[in-house]
């Protein structure tokens, strides 16, 4: 039996980390219910899974499904469920409102009725927008986001511990920094491994040289994180930062595509960016302290140019 118990509910488990983390809890011996409506997430991602008498898989919306009964017997959730993508935020400012904020708040409605004990959170190191402590510590503050997104992580955060300290359910967030690993489907990497299949000779890069420095982590370093803090976290409230202890520019996620794609002379084109990110609500300049982490036995394999490098391959590859 693990510290969250034996029966779980996994919200995203279609989706990049949350298939993963689906993977490591069916190893662990857990029972698993998945619950995604398939917006962003692939069913081929839960191939494995889906052979497992200990995994069942519900196509459920969040936002306007009944979800009483797949709670019944839950001992904890793992919410990973949302729309992640930052640069969205600028455009559409509903739909962080609706797939981050309600999504989580008829999610803890729904926990609270079924009495779900352990409530386990995915946020995002956007909570912390631009800062002046590196690497930024959980307790850092004030917490002031620059994106929509960033603000419905943390307007989820707020939830999460008021739940928790009204109706006894005992939580635990993460804050990870950029996951990257197979069956990521958007990020920096597939943005250039897109433009320079279309153009080897050029590669346009959102910023100004040498771009945004932050810290990547890898899928595999953060499904161990998750599970180390899900068991380990002692507080009725815990908060964890998730990420490689390095960080790296942009141009050398550039210099690393280029490299495994076996490309010469490829001329890198910067777009000047936004405030120096590269588009707006895009924080500068992310490392995050995981020193708490790490004191309950969690140490990222990885730095984060090697899980660049690995997730380049990855896509590469596919
Ligand atoms: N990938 C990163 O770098 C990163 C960084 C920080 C935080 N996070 C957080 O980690 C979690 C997982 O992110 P990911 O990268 O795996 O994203 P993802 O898009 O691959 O996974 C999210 C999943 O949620 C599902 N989903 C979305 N809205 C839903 C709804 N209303 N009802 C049911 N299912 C719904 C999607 O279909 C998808 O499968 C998210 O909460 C994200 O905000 C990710």
């Amino acid at each position: 039996m693990t510290g969250f118990g034996r029966d779980v509910l996994v919200t995203g488990a279609a989706g990049f980390i949350g298939s993963h983390l689906v993977d490591s809890l069916l190893a662990r011996r857990v029972n698993v219910i998945g619950l995604d409506n398939l917006s962003s997430g692939k069913e081929e991602f839960l191939k494995e899974a889906l052979l497992n008498d200990r995994f069942q898989f519900h196509r459920l919306d969040l936002t306007e499904d009944d979800l009483s009964d797949i709670l019944k017997g839950v001992d904890a959730v793992f919410h990973l469920a949302a729309n992640p993508d930052v640069r969205s935020g600028a455009l559409d400012t509903r739909s962080h409102f609706d797939q981050n904020i309600l999504a989580t708040y008829r999610l803890l409605e729904a926990c609270r009725e079924a009495k779900t004990p352990r409530f386990i959170f995915a946020s995002t190191s956007t909570v912390y927008g631009e800062v002046d402590i590196m690497p930024t510590p959980e307790d850092y503050g004030p917490l002031l986001p620059i994106s929509m997104y960033g603000a419905s992580k943390l307007a989820c955060e707020a939830l999460v511990s008021a739940y928790s300290h009204q109706y006894g359910m005992r939580s635990v967030m993460f804050r990870f920094a950029n996951v990257v690993g197979p069956r990521s489907t958007h990020n920096v990497l597939h943005d250039f491994v897109h433009k320079l299949r279309q153009d080897p000779k050029r590669l346009e890069i959102l910023g100004a040289e040498p771009g945004t420095s932050k810290s990547y982590i890898h899928v595999s370093d953060t499904v161990n994180g998750i599970l180390v803090g899900a068991e380990k976290a002692s507080d009725m409230v815990e908060v964890f930062n998730i990420g490689s202890r390095d960080w790296t520019f942009v141009k050398d996620i550039a210099d690393i595509v280029v490299g495994k794609m076996g490309l010469q002379g490829t001329e890198f084109r910067w777009t000047g960016g936004v405030n120096g990110g590269g588009w707006v609500g895009d924080v500068r300049k992310m490392l995050l302290s995981t020193k708490k982490l790490e004191k309950l036995g969690w140490a990222p394999d990885l730095t984060s140019s090697e899980a660049v490098e690995l997730a380049t391959m990855d896509i590469l590859s596919e």
